[in-house]
C-alpha cells in the first residue's frame, strides 16, 4: 500500500455496484479501500478482484482460527487480490505467523488487531495489550490495528512496537483523524462518515484534506 492520502475506505456497504461505483468516484483521495464480511458475505469474494482493479485491498477477515485455516482463507484473499489481510493477535504466535507466512507468498501485507476502538474491548484487551504487541512483533507482521478514537492507545502501542498504525473509530465512533495521526496514526481507516454522508465524494475529499494539511504542516 502506497502512502499517497493516508485515508483506507471501510466499504462495510452490502450492494456490489454502489461499492464499486463509489470506491472508483474516491479513489484519488484513498490508498487502499478495506473489506468485511458484509460486504463480501452480500456480495461474495469476486468483489475483493473487482475492487483490486480500483484500488489495494484490505481484507478485514478479523482472522482469529487455528493455523492452517487463517492460512487457507487468507489465501483465498489473496488469490483473490487482496494487497492485505487483518488478523487477532489473541490467538498467539503460531496463528499469526501463519498468515505472515502465507503473505509472504503473495508479496502481501499482515495487519494484526492489538486493541479496539469499541466499549467494552478494554475488559479484556487493554490488560493485554503489551502480550498482543510482542505476539506481533514475533509473528513478524507489517502494521497493527489501532483505535483512532483513542490517541492515548496509539502513543503506547506506538512505544511498544515499531511499526505502521492503521486506525479505525474516526468519526462515527468519535474519533479525530488529526489526532490519531499526530498520536502516530499511518493511516486512518474511515467508512460510515463516507458512504452515509449526503455526499460522500466531498466527505472523502474533505477528511482525506484534512489529514493532508496536517501532513503538510507537520
Ligand atoms: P466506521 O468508520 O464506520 O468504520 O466506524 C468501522 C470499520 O472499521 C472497523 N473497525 C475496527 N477494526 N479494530 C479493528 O480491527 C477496531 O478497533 C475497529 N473499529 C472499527 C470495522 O470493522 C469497520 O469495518
Amino acid at each position: 500500500m502506497q502512502k499517497q492520502n493516508g485515508l483506507i475506505f471501510a466499504a462495510d456497504l452490502k450492494e456490489r455496484r454502489k461499492t464499486l461505483n463509489l470506491t472508483r468516484k474516491i479513489s484519488d483521495y484513498i490508498d487502499a479501500v478495506k473489506v468485511n464480511y458484509p460486504l463480501v458475505l452480500s456480495t461474495g469474494a469476486e468483489i475483493i478482484s473487482d475492487l483490486s482493479d480500483i484500488t489495494d485491498v484490505i481484507a478485514d477477515f478479523k482472522l482469529a482460527d487455528v493455523p492452517h485455516i487463517n492460512s487457507r482463507i487468507s489465501k483465498i484473499a489473496f488469490n483473490k487480490g487482496a494487497s492485505a489481510v487483518i488478523c487477532h493477535a489473541f490467538t498467539g504466535e503460531e496463528s499469526l505467523k501463519s498468515c505472515t507466512k502465507t503473505a509472504s507468498e503473495f508479496d502481501g501485507e499482515v495487519y494484526s488487531v492489538v486493541n479496539m476502538s469499541h466499549p467494552g474491548s478494554e475488559d479484556v484487551m487493554d490488560s493485554s495489550l503489551p502480550k498482543l504487541c510482542e505476539i506481533s512483533k514475533k509473528a513478524d507482521i507489517d502494521g497493527v490495528i489501532a483505535p483512532g478514537n483513542q490517541p492515548d492507545k496509539i502513543e503506547m502501542i506506538k512505544n511498544k512496537i515499531d511499526t505502521k498504525i492503521l486506525s479505525p473509530g474516526i468519526g462515527a465512533q468519535g474519533g479525530k483523524g488529526k489526532k490519531a495521526i499526530s498520536a502516530g496514526a499511518d493511516y486512518i481507516i474511515v467508512g460510515r462518515s463516507i458512504y452515509d454522508s449526503t455526499d460522500p465524494v466531498k466527505s472523502a475529499k474533505k477528511i482525506r484534506d484534512n489529514i493532508k494539511m496536517y501532513y503538510s504542516n507537520e
